[in-house]
């Protein structure tokens, strides 16, 4: 063992002692993409901290690599999936998001993306079953004696997994479209009329229009829900040996960590085991390497501007790779660009292309006066972190509503991917450059991202300990997941009052009636009688 592997290890111990931590021994699902890329930074720091991490991995992973070296172990399980057809999948997922969803009509968009969410569901079934259905990998998990699951849930079946183990359950997620998880499984409260449903690419101000819109978007997307979810409640009644839905028992859940916070987000109500913990991963500028940094000054008063598309888009078509080049050289800022492939002929001398960039350093950096980005949440955040304004060119999953809240919040302009011309690339990185407000509004969202008793990381850590320490947050989940929707709606209180107002009304008209029928009776029998 070297030196410094005995010294870490030695603290590590001593902070399992003598620390007010409880050496935890936790276990994270399996997941792909930016999710995966999200939750590490909250892995280091648990393992920081002396817990002890596992992470399951399934055979067709396209993202996580069980034999890279890790601070964490890996739980490895098989999958029927095979690697191609879950990599051909992310590929045409990106390809109707990028290129076809501009040529379909809304229904037609609706159709297909019901159809590849579905297809999507049917993957997730079959790794489920890979893992519940493997009696060496379930049992070597219920002997580890894990003390939580860290789950999210953007592949299905961790709650049944917990629910297996007898463990609690913490999902972390950034959102689910329309809120559909939140609001349906969680019980978060969502109304419609000032809570735009994630992805409808509306803000909290809306018009009439815009909350009828947003009510039907709600609408039509449970109505969705309720064919896609079938086959999974099915599956999970098969499972469990008794009639389940999905949704029933991810609301099992002991915490939701949601990765986003009033920097990014509109206020909304909320629930005590929802947690906001948005920019987890953010972190201060390292120095940058020497040749680069070199570029950047050089870039004198003008600054630079940091331009990516994201890790899933690597390469652009050759046109659209000439279209914005010719317009990164009109601009007097110096410009790093991340991209793969080819490079553009129209490429101007400002401008360096690079393989990959330091995205978080080059954001920190003093000189940098505006961000290019696709409107992930990763960058977004980053670039709220370090207060710099953005052009956003999003394609697809919740990057143009990101980048609607972003505008929304005053920090960016957007421009549309498809119909863009170099001059609105000019007029849009001009914009943000120059005019104050947008520079302004970016470090305002920076001071309100900074100003919090404790930063995301370290209360996302805090409520996963919690959690362990107490042996679950059960007591923090509302009774709304045991009341029927009319219940819920106090529907049968306000039948039940319908029902006595009625029966007074009635009561009184009938007093009435044989009152007056009473005095006209005994006027009539006195005059009889005279
Ligand atoms: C997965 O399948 C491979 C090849 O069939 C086998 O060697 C391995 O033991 C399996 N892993 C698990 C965890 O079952
Ligand atoms: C990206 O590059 C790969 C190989 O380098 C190529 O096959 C693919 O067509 C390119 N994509 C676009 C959109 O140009």
């Amino acid at each position: 063992m070297k030196p410094t592997r005995h010294i870490s290890v030695f603290v590590i111990a001593q902070l399992c002692i003598i620390g007010s931590v409880n050496c935890g021994n936790i276990l994270v699902w399996h997941t792909e993409g930016s999710h995966w890329i999200n939750l590490k930074p909250m892995l280091d720091t648990l393992i920081d901290r002396g817990h002890s991490v596992t992470v399951l991995v399934q055979s067709a992973s396209v993202y996580m690599d069980p034999t890279e070296k890790a601070r964490f172990s890996y739980e490895p399980f098989n999958t029927s999936i095979s690697m191609q057809q879950m990599t051909d999948f992310f590929e045409e997922f990106i390809h109707f998001h990028m290129y076809e969803i501009d040529h379909l009509s809304y229904l037609q968009i609706l159709w297909k993306g019901y159809h590849i969410v579905k297809r999507e569901f049917k993957f997730s079934i079959q790794i489920c079953d890979g893992l519940l259905r493997s009696e060496t990998v379930m049992r070597r998990l219920r002997e580890a004696k894990y003390d939580v699951l860290l789950s999210d849930p953007i592949y299905p079946c961790s709650d049944l997994v917990a629910e297996d183990l007898g463990i609690p359950l913490v999902y972390t997620l950034r959102f689910s479209i329309a809120h559909m998880w939140e609001r349906l499984c969680g019980q978060l409260p969502s109304p419609p009329s000032f809570v735009p449903g994630a992805m409808v690419k509306l803000t909290d101000e809306m018009s009439f229009a815009e909350r009828l819109l947003n009510f039907l978007f709600y609408a039509t997307q449970d109505m969705m829900a309720y064919g896609y979810w079938q086959d999974i409640d099915a599956y999970y009644s098969e499972i469990r040996g008794k009639p389940s839905t999905y949704c029933e028992v991810m609301g099992q859940a002991d915490l939701w960590l949601i990765r986003t916070y009033w920097d990014f987000d509109y206020p909304r109500p909320f629930l005590p085991n929802f947690k906001f913990v948005g920019g987890i991963h953010c972190k201060p500028a390292k120095p940058l390497p020497e040749d680069m940094e070199e570029f950047v000054q050089s870039s004198g008063d003008d600054g630079i501007v940091v331009f990516t598309l994201g890790s899933m888009i690597k390469n652009l078509t050759t046109e659209k790779g000439n279209m914005i080049a010719s317009a990164l050289g009109q601009i007097p800022q110096k410009v790093l660009w991340r991209l793969s492939g080819e490079k553009p002929e129209t490429l101007a001398p400002n401008t360096r292309v690079l393989d990959w960039i330091p995205q978080n350093d080059l954001l920190g950096h003093p000189k940098t006066r505006a961000f290019i980005t696709h409107g992930g949440t990763n960058g977004i955040y980053e670039a709220i972190y370090h207060g710099v304004p953005m052009v956003g060119i999003p394609m697809f999953a919740d990057q143009p509503d990101n980048m609607v809240h972003m505008k929304a919040k005053g920090a960016a302009v957007i421009m549309n991917f498809n119909t863009m011309k170099t001059q609105d690339l000019v007029d849009g990185l001009n914009a943000v450059i120059n005019e104050p407000s947008y520079r302004e509004n970016a470090l305002r969202l920076s001071r309100i991202h900074h100003d919090r008793p404790i930063s995301p990381k370290d209360e996302a850590v805090f409520w996963i300990e919690f959690t362990m320490r107490n042996k679950g947050a059960k007591h923090l989940r509302v009774q709304a997941h045991e009341l029927t929707w009319y219940q819920y709606h106090s529907l049968d209180v306000f039948a039940f009052l319908l029902a006595i107002v009625m029966l007074l009304t009635l009561l009184f008209i009938k007093t009435c009636l044989f009152c007056v029928r009473r005095c006209c009776y005994g006027a009539k029998s006195k005059r009889k009688t005279e």
